[in-house]
């Protein structure tokens, strides 16, 4: 079973459990059905081997908590290994095992076949639950699925459905808040939206890269120079399309994002030099509030700031608030920060779906099916 486990840790202990939580429903219905279950999943991007920063022990020991029952776990050199083969040899019938990290071996992002069978070799049949991974073609995300009779879990079937809500005909006005550092992260799901919603959102530092395109004064915010004629095509594009794509008015701006820098607030196109924009600035919270009113639908990816930062984070918790407040609205929340704004505020019950996808809720919404998905409809 693959499952999207990747989660922040912090001094060794899961600092957000969020998609544990989220994964146990479909564990807990095999287990009740009579499996032994061998899960596997990726944490963090280690460099194709062992690395102890990266190891899934912490993840093994918040998941026994939340299920109330052990997870076996071993610390491996990664899959495949023999000490692997030998702990899943002696799993006991309807026990739990958790894998080492698969991305210990370069095999696993190369999708390599050899790899995938050694995995399938584990077990009858395979569950994915991993909607978070699902746009990564991956050995256990993908070729495995080629091996053995497969199915998709509980958790990927309603991802799914509450994300197609976005794609097949979303009620109007449908408003879209992005964020993040990236442009280039995110270019693919603008090009796609502009065919169906009806404002864009954008803050973050990806902000900046559309504002210094149009010959702003950013100071030193983060930008990337080889996207601004890519950005400037965009905004183009959403101007022929009639989509307004707003950037925020204003900035909360310092030296750096650290929580006693002294902190100013200057128009998004005016930023000194040696000033870096980190958060977007109160002008620019309310419009934003402003624009979301009146939306039927909303789809948010992307903090407005550095959020995890004391004292940059204001303009990403107005829009968890503004987005909560939407009664009668069908909201989205994806991707790690934009999730931990919404749940630091109390607000995750407001949202209509909370997603466990960052990446992967933006290539949905961009190509309508995932690698990790088209590959379980095949085995059907
Ligand atoms: C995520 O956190 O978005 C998923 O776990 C995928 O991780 P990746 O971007 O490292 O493939």
């Amino acid at each position: 079973m693959r499952l999207d486990l990747n989660v922040p840790l912090e001094d060794g202990r899961v600092a957000d459990d969020t998609r544990l939580r989220a994964s146990v429903p479909t564990v807990e219905e095999l287990l009740r059905r009579g499996a032994t279950l061998v899960l596997m999943s990726h944490l963090g991007r280690p460099k194709g081997a062992p690395d102890d920063a990266y190891r899934l022990g912490p993840v093994a020991a918040r998941l026994s908590e939340l299920l109330g029952r052990e997870v076996r776990y071993l610390a491996t050199p990664g899959p495949g290994s023999p000490e692997q083969q030998a702990f899943v040899a002696e799993a006991p019938p309807g026990s739990v095992t958790l894998l080492e990290n698969t991305r210990f071996d370069a095999r696993e992002t190369k999708n390599d076949p050899e790899l995938a069978r050694v995995l399938a070799g584990y077990a009858d049949a395979y569950v994915n639950d991993a909607f978070g991974s699902a746009h990564r073609a991956h050995a256990s995300t993908e070729g495995v699925a080629r091996l053995l009779p497969s199915a998709a879990g509980r958790l990927m079937l309603r991802e799914v459905e509450a994300l197609s809500r976005l794609v097949d005909g979303p009620e109007r006005p449908f408003v879209v808040v992005l964020g993040g550092a990236k442009v280039s992260d995110k270019l693919g799901v603008i090009e796609s939206l502009l065919d169906s919603a009806d404002a864009l959102l954008v803050g973050g530092a990806m902000a900046y890269t559309f504002v210094a395109a149009q010959g702003g004064e950013v100071g030193d915010s983060l930008v990337e120079e080889d996207m601004y004629d890519t950005a400037r095509d965009v905004l183009e594009r959403a101007a022929s399309a009639d989509v307004p794509l707003r950037l925020p008015p204003d900035s909360v701006c310092a030296r750096e994002p650290d929580p006693g820098a002294e902190r100013s607030v200057h128009p998004s196109d005016a930023i000194p030099a040696g000033l870096k924009g980190l958060d977007i600035g109160p002008a620019a919270r309310e419009a934003f509030a402003g624009a979301l009113q009146g939306a039927r639908t909303v789809f948010w990816n992307g903090p407005m700031g550095v959020f995890e930062v004391e004292g940059f984070d204001a303009g990403t918790l107005a829009v968890a608030r503004a987005v909560a407040s939407l009664a009668g609205a069908y909201t989205v929340v994806g991707g790690g920060d934009s999730v931990a704004a919404v749940n630091r505020a109390g607000l995750a019950d407001a949202v209509s779906h909370v997603s466990t996808g960052g990446g992967a809720s933006l290539e949905f919404i961009e190509n309508g099916d995932l690698p990790g998905l088209a590959v379980l409809r095949d085995d059907a």
